[in-house]
């Protein structure tokens, strides 16, 4: 049903729109899909995108002159404009096709970094951190001798602002943030760290990969330089992701990877460069992971993100309740602005074991540092159990999440 332009949300409606949701796992239970930060599901109009492509549209892109090329062209190009529309970019010169949110993130570490950062410049990141958004930076400061600095947290796994604004020097030369972490589900504050920095005259990477599922973010309204995330975090394939860059700023770096299609000529003596975006997409691209990203994003922009952050929120607010309540869990990641995050530990069982035994049960969880070590350490433990919701995730799942947790109890007798 449409209200406005936009289709109603309606839970039943969206579930089936996910074959997978319907499925039964493990000895014929239904399957409880609660691992969304890890990968989310994909509707049935992405899957039907790829096969699609595969058996009617299949060709390589801006190489053919035949009408398939300039179909299989087409359709890349079109999924750009998606993009840039999605995320409200001002060209289209902006948005770079990469491999996922990872490859973003090592694509500016490797052009930008290598060409901006000196011996004793900074970089500033968070305790919040993926893995993929500190270890580039570390490995670019090493070989550079320059330094990391860290913007510290509290016990609610919420950033210091005062810290940060302390930590900018003449020698920052770039914060890199999470939008949202995938290991507590802490919404940074985006738009007031890009003010503070761009005050200091320091360009910012936002690591949005947790963020596009649950939220719309706006590049020109947070005046982001770089943005980075992952189709297969928002309904789309895996494999292929997006890179915004400020254009006057990818206009400075130098390319990153070399090969056919970022060139505009190449004789043995000398090679010119593609224009933007092309200098940074070398080889045959994932043009069939584009697609289906264009798709998702299609999907995604057919309703109201008001209605459903509403939704989201009364997800959040009623599992958070349910597994507080109940006796011997503790909850790691309690910030006052939260995604569909939920990571928890129950008395001292491993959350291997807490996670092996909710998969008895059909329910699929995170269990372990999930590639985010420095925000265990701050909490002092090894590993969380992590339950992450969607748009599609239902109060009767969280319902069977609590009672797979009361049998895990059980199971250890606490
Ligand atoms: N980064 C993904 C997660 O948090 C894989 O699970």
């Amino acid at each position: 049903m449409l209200l406005g332009n936009k289709r109603l949300f309606s839970i039943s409606e969206v579930r089936d729109d996910f074959p997978i949701l319907s499925k039964t796992i493990r000895n014929g239970k239904r399957l409880i899909y609660l691992d969304n930060a890890a990968t989310t599901q994909k509707p049935q109009c992405v899957i039907d995108s790829q096969r699609h492509f595969y058996e009617s549209e299949n060709a390589n892109i801006h190489r053919g002159v035949h009408a398939l090329s300039e179909i299989a062209t087409e359709k890349y190009e079109r999924s750009r404009e998606l993009v840039r529309s999605f995320i409200n970019a001002r060209s289209r010169r902006e948005v770079i096709f990469t491999r996922g949110a990872t490859e973003g993130i090592n694509l500016v570490a490797a052009t930008f970094g290598r060409a901006n950062v000196q011996e004793n410049d900074e970089i500033v990141i968070s305790h919040l951190e993926h893995h993929s958004n500190i270890v580039p930076w570390q490995l670019l400061c090493q070989e550079k001798s320059a330094k990391l600095r860290i913007i510290p947290m509290n016990e609610n796994g919420e950033l210091l602002l005062d810290e940060f604004t302390k930590m900018l020097t003449k020698r920052t030369k770039l914060v890199a943030v999470t939008y949202a972490s995938n290991a507590l589900g802490t919404v940074t504050p985006v738009k007031e760290i890009v003010q503070i920095a761009h005050a200091h005259g320091v360009p910012v990477l936002v690591d949005a990969a947790q963020a596009m599922l649950h939220f719309r973010v706006d590049v020109q309204a947070l005046d982001i330089d770089f943005l980075v995330f992952s189709a297969h975090k928002m309904c789309g394939p895996t494999g292929v992701g997006v890179l915004y860059g400020r254009e006057s700023i990818l206009n400075t770096m130098p390319p990153y990877q070399s090969g056919g299609d970022m060139i505009r000529s190449v004789t043995f003596e000398k090679t010119l460069f593609n224009e933007l975006p092309y200098k940074f997409e070398a080889g045959t691209p994932n043009i069939a992971g584009v697609i289906g990203l264009g798709v998702a994003i299609e999907y995604l922009t057919q309703f109201d993100w008001s209605t459903i952050a509403m939704y989201e929120k009364e997800l959040l607010t009623y599992a958070t309740e349910q597994v507080k309540a109940i006796n011997g869990v503790r909850i790691i990641g309690t910030a006052a602005e939260k995604v569909g995050v939920l990571s928890f530990l129950i008395e001292n069982i491993h959350p291997h074991d807490v996670g092996t035994i909710l998969d008895e049960e059909g329910i699929a969880v995170r269990a372990g540092h999930h590639c985010a070590q420095p925000v265990m350490e701050h909490f002092g433990i090894p590993a969380t159990t992590r339950a992450s919701f969607a748009f599609y995730t239902t109060k009767e799942e969280i319902d069977y999440l609590v009672r797979g947790i009361h049998k895990v109890k059980e199971v250890f007798h606490v």
